[in-house]
């Protein structure tokens, strides 16, 4: 697997392959841990519904770029650019995609750390009969300790690394075909028990009637950020994915597919989260300890509480190795094409790198709490770096570069597998997304929301 024009190039091999690994990238953190905090600090229905907007009208069509440059290409994130634009400084997009993976990992990790480590605490009852004083005693001990949060993160890096190791067919589309059905169904047992708790419909009332008011530019660009790291994109890991589709898949219909079950996640979660919280009169805005304070202390006032909280925490950690995988394969399937390393050293080499300045994040809860770097600490700025700069900007330069660079022709192309599936009508509409709209879109909101620019 060492060259990217090899035959023996590793892929997907079914169709259903291709959605449990490219929906096991977009589900994670990002569904169970981002999504209800920004949702509650962002002011409920009316940040979901801008969510959704971003989701349809930007982030399926970056998607289906990533795919159509993934495949066409058939490599990795920066020989992807190079193949199709060889004489032009295209490829530093991929480049930014693997710099923009690192930085996702070095706060990622972290955060699954504590998912981990608090599914193992769930299940040795150390929350039985906790108040939200107790679980708030808890998280900031936890992660204002050195030595267990970095455990923590060495270990998934260790668990990923494994699956990485074992490569695209045996390790990514075998894995996440086996978690992803798992984390429906125990999300599915989740949302039954909070749903039909007295007082529950306060919390659906919150995430789906929207107060028109609460939209600010702010809000918008929050929600663009998410609408990018939910689905994984402007970063090349779809891209990567891409890479691994066979020619007869039905890329735009996957990438759909994708858009929906991925949002069907986050409200599923926002169903299994919010309503308990109201329920048990605790504030929706907790920020991203919602899912480490809140969700503990909600949890235990329930019956069989013990058992609900350990099956949450398992799914949010199943939820968060299938996109951690994602994020590592972006790194190895450059260098193991690239630079011909072989995929062992490649992963020791990425995770090892992750694992390293990583300690960065997770030491900003602790010994680092105080140093900041713009304003935030280093966990933070990775965040924000990531999730609302590199990312937009990745995904601005993937749409000019899918729209006019490789152009209609091309795209229509690759996403009809040479006309064999009837979709042009969407296409040519999707050429228009990719070339005018989502770029523009994508400008407005990122100046916008960094303050540089008001409309
Ligand atoms: N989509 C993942 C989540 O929502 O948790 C995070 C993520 C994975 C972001 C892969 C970017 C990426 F390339």
């Amino acid at each position: 697997m060492s060259s990217s024009n090899a035959p023996t190039r590793e892929g997907f091999t079914t169709t259903l392959g291709v959605l449990a690994a490219t929906l096991g990238s977009a589900v994670g953190l990002g569904n169970i841990w981002k999504f209800p905090s920004l949702t509650g600090q962002n002011g409920g229905a009316a940040f979901v519904l801008v969510y959704i907007v971003c989701v349809a009208l930007i982030g399926l069509p970056v998607m289906i770029a990533e795919f159509i440059i993934g495949r066409r290409a058939n490599a990795n994130n920066v020989g992807a650019f190079k193949k199709l634009a060889p004489t032009k400084p295209w490829y530093l997009t991929g480049v930014a995609g693997v710099v923009a993976a690192f930085l996702i990992m070095f706060f990622y990790t972290d955060v699954a750390g504590w998912v981990y480590s608090y599914a193992f605490k769930a299940l040795t009852g150390a929350f039985a009969n906790a108040d939200s004083t107790q679980t708030a005693d808890i998280f900031s001990q936890y992660i204002g300790s050195v030595a267990g949060p970095l455990v923590w993160q060495w270990i998934v890096l260790v668990v990923i690394s494994v699956v990485i190791i074992a490569g695209v067919t045996k390790g990514i589309e075998r894995m996440t075909k086996t978690l992803l059905p798992i984390l429906f169904v125990l999300l599915l047992i989740c949302d039954v028990r909070a749903l039909t708790l007295p007082g529950a419909f306060a919390g659906v009332e919150y995430l789906f009637k929207p107060d028109f008011a609460k939209i600010t530019a702010p809000v918008i660009l929050a929600a663009l950020g998410l609408a990018f790291f939910k689905l994984s994109i402007g970063m090349g890991t779809m891209t990567t994915y891409g890479s691994y589709i066979g020619k007869r898949e039905n890329m735009p219909v996957n990438a759909v597919r994708v858009a929906m079950a991925d949002t069907l996640v986050s409200l599923l979660a926002g169903l299994a989260i919010f309503p308990a919280v109201f329920a048990f009169g605790f504030q929706p805005d907790a920020g991203p300890s919602l899912l480490f304070i809140t969700i503990p202390a909600v949890f235990n006032t329930m019956p069989f509480g013990q058992v609900f909280l350990t099956m949450f925490f398992l799914l949010a950690a199943i939820a968060a190795t299938g996109a951690m995988i994602s994020l590592l394969e972006v790194p190895v399937a450059y260098l193991t094409e690239e630079k011909k390393w072989s995929r062992f050293a490649a992963t020791i080499f990425s995770a090892g790198s992750m694992g390293v300045v990583g300690v960065l994040a997770t030491l900003s809860t602790s010994t680092l709490s105080e140093f900041t770097v713009f304003g935030k600490t280093f966990f933070d700025l990775f965040d924000f770096a990531s999730s609302n700069v590199l990312l937009p900007v990745g995904g601005i330069l993937i749409c000019l570069f899918a729209g006019w660079k490789l152009g209609p022709a091309t795209i229509i192309d690759e996403a009809s597998n040479q006309g064999a599936l009837n979709n042009q009508v969407f296409l040519k509409f999707l050429t228009i997304m990719l070339r005018w709209v989502a770029p523009i879109a994508i400008l407005l909101v990122l100046l916008n929301g960094l303050g540089i620019f008001k409309v």
